[in-house]
């Protein structure tokens, strides 16, 4: 995995966990009860896979079978894990998008003339990676090579596709030396466009492998980040989730799915899923995320 991406998981990571736990109380229990329960399902004669494992702040271990494999980018998250669950797991360290070395080598061919090695001016280079970006393809290839070689009966994916944009995004910052977006947030942002579709490419692409795996299914993930005070309710369960919100008036609701339905993607209608729930998770002060778990059973 390349050098920035790893060093990049690694900050977001501190940065998480530096942020103040007190209101997570309600968000940490149902999304350890939620995978708590993938984990007690899942055939132990199986090998077992849980992506974006991270630190083990929200996957019960314990529960986890014999056969169970940690996956996170970050290079201390299984030091992490061991420390909170005294587990010394199998894990892999690599990208899930399979497509962030490339993103970032492009966003740094486009900021540096190659030959000359001198920096082109941010609205040059913004340009240029605007008209690069829509031939990159990510391809989770090192996802799609595990799951043929170990065959897992069960996948949990543990909040972890929220984070490909944000990374994306952050990846071409590194590389920029600042945010090269437009400030002004009703005008049209290509490069940020650009990035966003790349990130919906990402997402598509891992979500076919996951499709394909022939695995159980328990995934958790930010369905929406919503910002500001104002107050915030669920109604009941709509395939749609800008439905099921209620109160969002005067609050600002970013997707970080890219506007993408994940059992649409998954080939289920929601209705085929074995479960669906979302909750409301009080990340900070004036920023709360619509957490949306599913669970898609093989027959
Ligand atoms: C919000 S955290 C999830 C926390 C984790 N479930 C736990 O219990 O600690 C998202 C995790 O996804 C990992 N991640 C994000 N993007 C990734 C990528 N492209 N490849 C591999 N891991 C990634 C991060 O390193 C981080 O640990």
């Amino acid at each position: 995995m390349s050098k920035p991406l790893s060093r990049l998981l690694r900050q977001e990571q501190f940065a998480f966990l530096a942020r103040n736990h007190s209101g997570w109380g309600g968000h940490l229990d149902r999304v350890r009860a939620f995978l708590g329960e993938g984990l007690q399902a899942a055939d132990p004669a199986r090998p077992v896979l849980i992506l974006g494992a991270g630190t083990g702040l929200e996957v019960p271990w314990a529960l986890a079978p014999s056969l169970s494999t940690g996956w996170d980018g970050d290079p201390w998250s299984r030091a992490w894990t061991a420390l909170r669950h005294r587990r010394w797991p199998p894990w892999v360290f690599a990208d899930l998008t399979g497509g962030m070395a490339e993103l970032e080598a492009t966003a740094r061919r486009a900021v540096m003339e190659p030959w000359s090695g001198r920096r082109r001016d941010r609205e040059t280079a913004a340009k240029r990676l605007t008209g690069l970006l829509p031939s990159l393809c990510p391809e989770p290839a090192s996802l799609r090579a595990w799951i043929a070689l170990n065959r897992p009966g069960t996948i949990l994916a543990a909040n972890l596709m929220g984070q490909f944009g944000v990374v994306a995004q952050r990846l071409v910052e590194t590389r920029f030396g600042g945010p090269p977006w437009d400030p002004d947030p009703e005008r049209a942002d290509p490069l940020a466009e650009a990035v966003e579709a790349w990130t919906r490419r990402a997402i598509e692409a891992f979500l076919a492998v996951l499709r394909d795996s022939g695995a159980d299914l328990w995934l958790v993930h930010d369905r929406a980040v919503v910002f500001g005070e104002g107050p915030l309710d669920l109604g009941p369960w709509e395939p749609d989730w800008t439905r099921q919100l209620r109160g969002q008036a005067g609050l600002e609701v970013g997707d970080p799915l890219a506007g993408l339905d994940v059992p649409t993607l998954l080939g289920v209608e929601a209705i085929g899923l074995a479960r669906k729930e979302r909750w409301v998770w009080p990340v900070a002060p004036g920023q709360r995320h619509l957490v949306e778990a599913l669970v898609l059973r093989r027959p």
